[in-house]
Protein backbone atom coordinates (compact mmCIF):
# COMPACT_ATOMS: atom_id res chain seq x y z
CA UNK A 1 0.00 0.00 0.00
CA UNK A 2 1.26 3.41 -0.93
CA UNK A 3 0.85 6.83 0.72
CA UNK A 4 -1.92 7.10 2.98
CA UNK A 5 -2.83 10.34 1.00
CA UNK A 6 -3.35 8.19 -1.92
CA UNK A 7 -7.58 7.54 -2.21
CA UNK A 8 -8.23 4.02 -1.40
CA UNK A 9 -11.00 2.07 -1.38
CA UNK A 10 -10.92 -0.36 1.46
CA UNK A 11 -13.31 -3.66 1.48
CA UNK A 12 -13.63 -4.27 5.29
CA UNK A 13 -16.04 -7.28 6.56
CA UNK A 14 -17.86 -7.61 9.27
CA UNK A 15 -17.73 -3.72 10.34
CA UNK A 16 -21.04 -3.83 11.94
CA UNK A 17 -19.53 -6.27 14.69
CA UNK A 18 -17.08 -5.50 17.63
CA UNK A 19 -13.62 -5.10 16.32
CA UNK A 20 -14.71 -4.27 12.61
CA UNK A 21 -17.04 -1.44 13.73
CA UNK A 22 -13.81 0.18 15.55
CA UNK A 23 -11.91 -0.23 12.29
CA UNK A 24 -14.45 1.01 10.36
CA UNK A 25 -14.15 4.44 12.61
CA UNK A 26 -10.22 4.15 12.71
CA UNK A 27 -10.15 4.75 9.50
CA UNK A 28 -12.76 7.22 8.33
CA UNK A 29 -11.39 9.28 11.34
CA UNK A 30 -7.18 8.79 10.50
CA UNK A 31 -7.09 8.11 6.53
CA UNK A 32 -9.85 10.56 5.37
CA UNK A 33 -8.88 10.57 1.43
CA UNK A 34 -10.29 6.31 1.50
CA UNK A 35 -13.89 5.27 0.92
CA UNK A 36 -14.46 2.38 3.09
CA UNK A 37 -17.11 -0.55 1.83
CA UNK A 38 -18.41 -2.37 4.92
CA UNK A 39 -19.83 -6.07 3.75
CA UNK A 40 -21.53 -7.62 6.53
CA UNK A 41 -24.69 -10.06 6.80
CA UNK A 42 -25.81 -8.83 10.03
CA UNK A 43 -25.73 -12.00 12.30
CA UNK A 44 -26.75 -11.17 16.43
CA UNK A 45 -23.16 -9.72 16.39
CA UNK A 46 -23.63 -7.36 13.65
CA UNK A 47 -25.70 -4.30 14.60
CA UNK A 48 -26.24 -1.05 12.52
CA UNK A 49 -25.60 0.98 15.81
CA UNK A 50 -22.22 0.27 15.63
CA UNK A 51 -21.50 2.43 13.25
CA UNK A 52 -24.62 4.63 13.40
CA UNK A 53 -22.72 7.84 13.16
CA UNK A 54 -21.02 7.36 10.15
CA UNK A 55 -23.77 6.19 7.69
CA UNK A 56 -24.17 9.74 6.26
CA UNK A 57 -20.70 9.62 5.60
CA UNK A 58 -20.44 9.90 1.32
CA UNK A 59 -17.02 8.23 2.12
CA UNK A 60 -18.47 4.79 3.27
CA UNK A 61 -21.09 2.50 2.27
CA UNK A 62 -23.05 -0.57 3.71
CA UNK A 63 -23.64 -3.45 2.20
CA UNK A 64 -25.64 -6.46 3.46
CA UNK A 65 -24.19 -9.41 2.07
CA UNK A 66 -23.85 -12.86 3.64
CA UNK A 67 -20.40 -14.20 2.72
CA UNK A 68 -21.90 -17.56 3.03
CA UNK A 69 -23.56 -17.17 -0.29
CA UNK A 70 -20.94 -16.54 -3.00
CA UNK A 71 -23.47 -15.52 -5.57
CA UNK A 72 -24.81 -12.97 -3.67
CA UNK A 73 -21.31 -11.76 -2.77
CA UNK A 74 -20.31 -11.75 -6.48
CA UNK A 75 -23.82 -9.52 -7.57
CA UNK A 76 -23.13 -7.47 -4.85
CA UNK A 77 -19.25 -6.74 -5.47
CA UNK A 78 -19.67 -6.66 -9.23
CA UNK A 79 -17.99 -4.07 -10.68
CA UNK A 80 -16.01 -3.29 -7.06
CA UNK A 81 -12.37 -2.40 -7.64
CA UNK A 82 -10.85 -2.76 -3.82
CA UNK A 83 -7.22 -1.65 -3.46
CA UNK A 84 -7.44 -4.23 0.06
CA UNK A 85 -10.13 -5.98 1.43
CA UNK A 86 -9.34 -6.40 5.65
CA UNK A 87 -11.57 -9.65 6.67
CA UNK A 88 -13.10 -9.19 10.23
CA UNK A 89 -16.19 -11.14 9.51
CA UNK A 90 -16.82 -14.41 11.55
CA UNK A 91 -18.22 -16.35 13.67
CA UNK A 92 -16.41 -15.54 16.81
CA UNK A 93 -17.59 -16.89 20.07
CA UNK A 94 -15.84 -19.96 21.44
CA UNK A 95 -19.11 -21.19 23.55
CA UNK A 96 -21.07 -21.22 20.67
CA UNK A 97 -19.06 -23.12 18.92
CA UNK A 98 -19.29 -25.75 21.15
CA UNK A 99 -22.83 -25.40 21.19
CA UNK A 100 -23.08 -25.29 17.47
CA UNK A 101 -19.64 -25.88 14.90
CA UNK A 102 -21.57 -25.91 11.61
CA UNK A 103 -22.07 -21.75 11.14
CA UNK A 104 -18.50 -21.66 11.85
CA UNK A 105 -17.59 -24.34 9.30
CA UNK A 106 -19.77 -21.86 6.63
CA UNK A 107 -18.71 -18.41 7.63
CA UNK A 108 -14.65 -18.85 9.26
CA UNK A 109 -13.74 -21.04 6.25
CA UNK A 110 -16.34 -21.14 3.34
CA UNK A 111 -16.99 -17.57 3.64
CA UNK A 112 -12.78 -17.07 3.29
CA UNK A 113 -12.89 -19.36 0.16
CA UNK A 114 -15.72 -17.54 -1.41
CA UNK A 115 -13.88 -13.89 -0.90
CA UNK A 116 -11.02 -15.32 -1.35
CA UNK A 117 -11.95 -16.51 -4.84
CA UNK A 118 -13.12 -12.72 -5.78
CA UNK A 119 -9.72 -11.20 -4.10
CA UNK A 120 -8.55 -13.45 -7.13
CA UNK A 121 -10.33 -11.22 -9.87
CA UNK A 122 -8.89 -8.01 -8.41
CA UNK A 123 -4.93 -7.72 -9.53
CA UNK A 124 -3.08 -5.56 -6.81
CA UNK A 125 -5.76 -6.08 -4.25
CA UNK A 126 -4.24 -6.87 -0.90
CA UNK A 127 -6.03 -9.07 1.46
CA UNK A 128 -6.16 -8.65 5.40
CA UNK A 129 -6.75 -11.92 6.90
CA UNK A 130 -8.01 -10.93 10.50
CA UNK A 131 -7.05 -13.80 13.04
CA UNK A 132 -6.45 -15.04 16.25
CA UNK A 133 -3.98 -16.21 19.13
CA UNK A 134 -6.10 -19.16 19.76
CA UNK A 135 -5.17 -20.94 16.22
CA UNK A 136 -2.01 -22.02 18.29
CA UNK A 137 -3.81 -23.77 21.73
CA UNK A 138 -3.30 -23.65 24.18
CA UNK A 139 0.24 -22.65 26.36
CA UNK A 140 0.83 -23.71 30.40
CA UNK A 141 1.86 -20.92 33.03
CA UNK A 142 5.50 -21.36 31.87
CA UNK A 143 5.57 -21.85 28.19
CA UNK A 144 7.29 -19.24 26.44
CA UNK A 145 4.71 -16.46 24.93
CA UNK A 146 3.76 -17.68 21.07
CA UNK A 147 5.90 -16.40 18.18
CA UNK A 148 5.10 -16.13 14.38
CA UNK A 149 6.90 -19.44 13.46
CA UNK A 150 4.77 -21.67 16.38
CA UNK A 151 2.80 -24.61 14.92
CA UNK A 152 -0.78 -23.93 14.60
CA UNK A 153 -2.83 -26.51 17.30
CA UNK A 154 -6.22 -25.40 17.74
CA UNK A 155 -8.33 -26.76 20.01
CA UNK A 156 -11.78 -25.56 19.67
CA UNK A 157 -13.99 -25.64 16.59
CA UNK A 158 -13.73 -21.66 16.75
CA UNK A 159 -10.08 -21.62 16.79
CA UNK A 160 -10.05 -24.62 14.44
CA UNK A 161 -11.88 -22.83 12.06
CA UNK A 162 -9.85 -20.03 12.01
CA UNK A 163 -6.65 -21.95 11.85
CA UNK A 164 -8.31 -23.46 8.57
CA UNK A 165 -8.83 -20.33 6.80
CA UNK A 166 -5.41 -18.36 7.70
CA UNK A 167 -3.87 -21.78 6.07
CA UNK A 168 -6.52 -20.92 2.82
CA UNK A 169 -5.28 -17.47 2.93
CA UNK A 170 -1.29 -19.07 3.28
CA UNK A 171 -1.99 -21.26 0.00
CA UNK A 172 -3.47 -18.30 -1.79
CA UNK A 173 -0.22 -16.41 -1.78
CA UNK A 174 2.06 -19.38 -2.32
CA UNK A 175 -0.17 -20.79 -5.32
CA UNK A 176 -1.44 -17.77 -6.89
CA UNK A 177 0.58 -15.13 -5.76
CA UNK A 178 -1.95 -13.36 -4.22
CA UNK A 179 -0.77 -10.26 -1.74
CA UNK A 180 -1.86 -11.24 2.05
CA UNK A 181 -0.81 -10.72 5.05
CA UNK A 182 -2.47 -12.70 8.37
CA UNK A 183 -2.81 -10.69 11.40
CA UNK A 184 -3.13 -12.55 15.16
CA UNK A 185 -4.10 -10.77 18.24
CA UNK A 186 -4.75 -11.74 21.97
CA UNK A 187 -8.61 -11.22 23.49
CA UNK A 188 -9.61 -7.69 22.73
CA UNK A 189 -11.98 -5.03 25.12
CA UNK A 190 -13.21 -1.96 24.13
CA UNK A 191 -16.42 -0.13 23.56
CA UNK A 192 -19.40 -2.48 20.90
CA UNK A 193 -18.37 -5.24 22.41
CA UNK A 194 -20.82 -7.90 22.55
CA UNK A 195 -21.73 -9.16 25.94
CA UNK A 196 -21.21 -12.53 24.96
CA UNK A 197 -17.52 -12.06 25.56
CA UNK A 198 -15.87 -12.11 29.63
CA UNK A 199 -15.15 -8.49 29.78
CA UNK A 200 -18.56 -6.59 28.53
CA UNK A 201 -20.69 -9.78 30.50
CA UNK A 202 -19.27 -9.48 33.42
CA UNK A 203 -20.29 -5.38 33.19
CA UNK A 204 -23.86 -6.21 32.29
CA UNK A 205 -24.46 -8.55 34.93
CA UNK A 206 -22.71 -6.35 37.38
CA UNK A 207 -25.25 -3.46 36.82
CA UNK A 208 -28.01 -5.59 36.72
CA UNK A 209 -27.14 -7.53 39.82
CA UNK A 210 -26.89 -10.50 37.86
CA UNK A 211 -24.51 -14.18 39.00
CA UNK A 212 -21.23 -13.05 37.28
CA UNK A 213 -20.38 -16.74 36.00
CA UNK A 214 -16.36 -17.76 36.08
CA UNK A 215 -15.53 -21.01 34.67
CA UNK A 216 -13.52 -23.53 36.37
CA UNK A 217 -10.91 -22.77 39.28
CA UNK A 218 -11.09 -18.63 36.93
CA UNK A 219 -7.16 -19.53 36.83
CA UNK A 220 -7.34 -19.72 33.04
CA UNK A 221 -5.12 -16.77 31.42
CA UNK A 222 -5.79 -14.93 28.66
CA UNK A 223 -3.74 -11.51 27.02
CA UNK A 224 -5.67 -8.30 27.22
CA UNK A 225 -5.31 -5.90 24.42
CA UNK A 226 -8.16 -2.75 24.19
CA UNK A 227 -9.27 -2.80 20.57
CA UNK A 228 -8.16 0.31 19.66
CA UNK A 229 -4.75 -0.79 20.08
CA UNK A 230 -5.58 -4.33 17.84
CA UNK A 231 -7.10 -1.75 15.07
CA UNK A 232 -4.24 0.92 14.63
CA UNK A 233 -1.82 -2.75 14.15
CA UNK A 234 -4.19 -4.40 11.41
CA UNK A 235 -3.83 -0.99 9.56
CA UNK A 236 -0.20 -0.94 10.43
CA UNK A 237 0.10 -4.56 8.74
CA UNK A 238 -2.28 -3.13 5.85
CA UNK A 239 0.26 -0.33 4.90
CA UNK A 240 3.30 -2.25 5.94
CA UNK A 241 3.39 -5.34 6.14
CA UNK A 242 5.49 -7.73 4.25
CA UNK A 243 3.68 -9.71 1.58
CA UNK A 244 2.75 -13.17 2.73
CA UNK A 245 4.15 -12.59 6.47
CA UNK A 246 2.20 -12.97 9.88
CA UNK A 247 2.16 -10.29 12.56
CA UNK A 248 1.06 -10.59 16.37
CA UNK A 249 -0.65 -8.20 18.35
CA UNK A 250 -0.73 -8.25 22.15
CA UNK A 251 -1.79 -6.51 25.15
CA UNK A 252 1.26 -6.90 27.28
CA UNK A 253 -1.26 -7.32 30.06
CA UNK A 254 -1.81 -11.02 31.20
CA UNK A 255 -4.48 -11.77 33.63
CA UNK A 256 -6.55 -14.80 35.19
CA UNK A 257 -10.16 -14.46 34.53
CA UNK A 258 -11.16 -14.35 38.13
CA UNK A 259 -9.14 -11.49 38.81
CA UNK A 260 -10.79 -9.34 36.03
CA UNK A 261 -14.03 -10.21 36.90
CA UNK A 262 -13.34 -9.50 40.42
CA UNK A 263 -11.63 -5.87 39.19
CA UNK A 264 -15.11 -5.19 37.48
CA UNK A 265 -17.48 -6.75 40.08
CA UNK A 266 -15.48 -4.31 42.89
CA UNK A 267 -15.63 -1.03 40.61
CA UNK A 268 -19.68 -1.79 40.17
CA UNK A 269 -20.57 -3.07 43.19
CA UNK A 270 -18.06 -2.55 45.97
CA UNK A 271 -17.79 -6.50 46.45
CA UNK A 272 -16.97 -9.60 44.97
CA UNK A 273 -20.57 -11.23 46.24
CA UNK A 274 -21.85 -11.94 42.74
CA UNK A 275 -19.18 -14.20 40.95
CA UNK A 276 -20.05 -17.68 41.01
CA UNK A 277 -17.47 -20.45 39.82
CA UNK A 278 -19.60 -22.58 37.25
CA UNK A 279 -18.74 -25.84 35.36
CA UNK A 280 -15.29 -25.49 33.07
CA UNK A 281 -15.76 -24.83 29.49
CA UNK A 282 -15.13 -28.35 27.37
CA UNK A 283 -11.59 -28.07 26.30
CA UNK A 284 -10.90 -24.79 27.74
CA UNK A 285 -7.78 -23.25 26.93
CA UNK A 286 -5.30 -22.64 29.46
CA UNK A 287 -3.21 -19.73 28.71
CA UNK A 288 -2.69 -17.77 26.01
CA UNK A 289 -0.01 -15.25 25.17
CA UNK A 290 1.47 -12.88 22.68
CA UNK A 291 5.13 -11.96 21.66
CA UNK A 292 4.94 -9.24 19.06
CA UNK A 293 8.38 -7.98 18.93
CA UNK A 294 8.53 -8.49 15.25
CA UNK A 295 5.17 -6.12 14.24
CA UNK A 296 7.07 -3.77 16.73
CA UNK A 297 10.25 -3.86 14.90
CA UNK A 298 8.49 -4.16 11.02
CA UNK A 299 5.76 -1.90 11.88
CA UNK A 300 6.57 0.37 14.33
CA UNK A 301 3.46 -0.62 15.97
CA UNK A 302 2.96 -0.92 19.87
CA UNK A 303 -0.23 -1.00 22.51
CA UNK A 304 -0.90 2.28 23.80
CA UNK A 305 -2.89 1.44 26.48
CA UNK A 306 -2.61 0.32 29.70
CA UNK A 307 -4.85 -2.45 30.91
CA UNK A 308 -6.32 -0.85 34.00
CA UNK A 309 -6.82 2.22 32.32
CA UNK A 310 -8.38 0.39 29.39
CA UNK A 311 -10.79 -1.73 31.12
CA UNK A 312 -11.70 1.74 33.62
CA UNK A 313 -12.68 3.59 30.29
CA UNK A 314 -14.45 0.10 29.06
CA UNK A 315 -16.64 0.00 32.01
CA UNK A 316 -17.50 3.54 31.81
CA UNK A 317 -18.10 3.35 27.98
CA UNK A 318 -21.23 0.48 29.07
CA UNK A 319 -22.51 2.21 31.78
CA UNK A 320 -22.84 5.38 29.35
CA UNK A 321 -23.92 3.26 26.82
CA UNK A 322 -26.64 1.73 28.51
CA UNK A 323 -29.54 1.50 25.26
CA UNK A 324 -26.90 0.28 23.76
CA UNK A 325 -26.41 -3.39 25.31
CA UNK A 326 -30.02 -2.80 26.52
CA UNK A 327 -31.42 -3.50 22.86
CA UNK A 328 -29.34 -6.85 22.51
CA UNK A 329 -30.92 -8.15 25.57
CA UNK A 330 -33.80 -9.05 23.35
CA UNK A 331 -35.30 -13.19 23.05
CA UNK A 332 -32.51 -14.46 21.37
CA UNK A 333 -29.52 -13.28 23.92
CA UNK A 334 -31.62 -14.58 26.96
CA UNK A 335 -32.29 -17.87 25.01
CA UNK A 336 -28.17 -18.62 24.05
CA UNK A 337 -27.84 -17.75 27.69
CA UNK A 338 -30.46 -19.79 29.35
CA UNK A 339 -29.19 -22.71 27.08
CA UNK A 340 -24.71 -21.62 27.86
CA UNK A 341 -24.83 -21.03 31.56
CA UNK A 342 -28.19 -22.94 32.34
CA UNK A 343 -26.49 -26.44 31.86
CA UNK A 344 -23.12 -25.14 33.91
P1 LIG B 1 -18.01 -10.13 16.23
O1 LIG B 1 -18.65 -11.46 16.45
O2 LIG B 1 -18.27 -9.01 17.17
O3 LIG B 1 -18.42 -9.58 14.77
C1 LIG B 1 -18.44 -10.41 13.64
C2 LIG B 1 -19.10 -9.64 12.49
O4 LIG B 1 -19.05 -10.49 11.33
C3 LIG B 1 -20.58 -9.29 12.75
O5 LIG B 1 -20.84 -7.97 12.35
C4 LIG B 1 -21.32 -10.28 11.88
O6 LIG B 1 -22.58 -9.81 11.43
C5 LIG B 1 -20.33 -10.49 10.73
N1 LIG B 1 -20.54 -11.80 10.08
C6 LIG B 1 -20.63 -13.00 10.68
N2 LIG B 1 -20.87 -13.96 9.75
C7 LIG B 1 -20.92 -13.33 8.55
C8 LIG B 1 -21.14 -13.78 7.22
N3 LIG B 1 -21.39 -15.07 6.93
N4 LIG B 1 -21.09 -12.87 6.21
C9 LIG B 1 -20.86 -11.56 6.48
N5 LIG B 1 -20.69 -11.07 7.72
C10 LIG B 1 -20.71 -11.95 8.76
O7 LIG B 1 -16.46 -10.44 16.10
P2 LIG B 1 -15.20 -9.57 16.58
O8 LIG B 1 -14.94 -9.84 18.02
O9 LIG B 1 -15.36 -8.18 16.11
O10 LIG B 1 -14.03 -10.29 15.76
C11 LIG B 1 -13.69 -9.83 14.45
C12 LIG B 1 -12.56 -10.69 13.92
O11 LIG B 1 -11.43 -10.60 14.77
C13 LIG B 1 -12.91 -12.18 13.83
O12 LIG B 1 -12.38 -12.69 12.63
C14 LIG B 1 -12.21 -12.79 15.02
O13 LIG B 1 -11.85 -14.13 14.78
C15 LIG B 1 -10.99 -11.90 15.15
N6 LIG B 1 -10.43 -11.76 16.51
C16 LIG B 1 -11.25 -11.42 17.55
C17 LIG B 1 -10.70 -11.28 18.81
C18 LIG B 1 -11.55 -10.85 19.98
O14 LIG B 1 -11.05 -10.79 21.11
N7 LIG B 1 -12.82 -10.51 19.80
C19 LIG B 1 -9.33 -11.50 19.02
C20 LIG B 1 -8.53 -11.87 17.92
C21 LIG B 1 -9.09 -11.97 16.66
P1 LIG C 1 -14.13 -15.16 25.99
O1 LIG C 1 -14.42 -13.71 26.18
O2 LIG C 1 -15.26 -16.05 25.56
O3 LIG C 1 -12.89 -15.25 24.99
P2 LIG C 1 -11.99 -16.55 24.57
O4 LIG C 1 -12.64 -17.78 25.03
O5 LIG C 1 -12.03 -16.42 23.07
O6 LIG C 1 -10.66 -16.33 25.17
O7 LIG C 1 -13.56 -15.74 27.35
C1 LIG C 1 -12.40 -15.23 27.95
C2 LIG C 1 -12.05 -16.12 29.12
O8 LIG C 1 -13.08 -15.97 30.11
C3 LIG C 1 -12.02 -17.60 28.77
O9 LIG C 1 -10.97 -18.21 29.52
C4 LIG C 1 -13.36 -18.12 29.22
C5 LIG C 1 -13.70 -17.23 30.41
N1 LIG C 1 -15.14 -16.96 30.60
C6 LIG C 1 -15.72 -17.20 31.86
O10 LIG C 1 -15.05 -17.63 32.81
N2 LIG C 1 -17.05 -16.93 32.03
C7 LIG C 1 -17.82 -16.45 31.01
O11 LIG C 1 -19.05 -16.25 31.23
C8 LIG C 1 -17.21 -16.20 29.74
C9 LIG C 1 -18.02 -15.66 28.59
C10 LIG C 1 -15.86 -16.46 29.59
Amino acid sequence: MADARDAKTILVTGGCGFIGANFVHLLLRERPAWRVLNLDALTYAGNLANVADVAGDPRYQFLRVDLTDAEALQRALAGVRPDAVVHFAAESHVDRSILGPEAFLKTNVNGTFHLLELVRKWPGCRHVQVSTDEVYGSLSDTDPRFCETTPINPSSPYSASKAAADLLVQAYHHTFGLDTITTRCSNNYGPYQFPEKLIPLMVINSLAGKPLPVYGTGRNVRDWIHVEDHCRGVLAALERGRSGEVYHFGGNAERANIDIVRQIAVTLTGSDALIQLVQDRPGHDWRYAMATDKSERELGWAPQWAFDAGLRATIDWYVQNRAWWQQILNKDYLIFYDKLYGGR
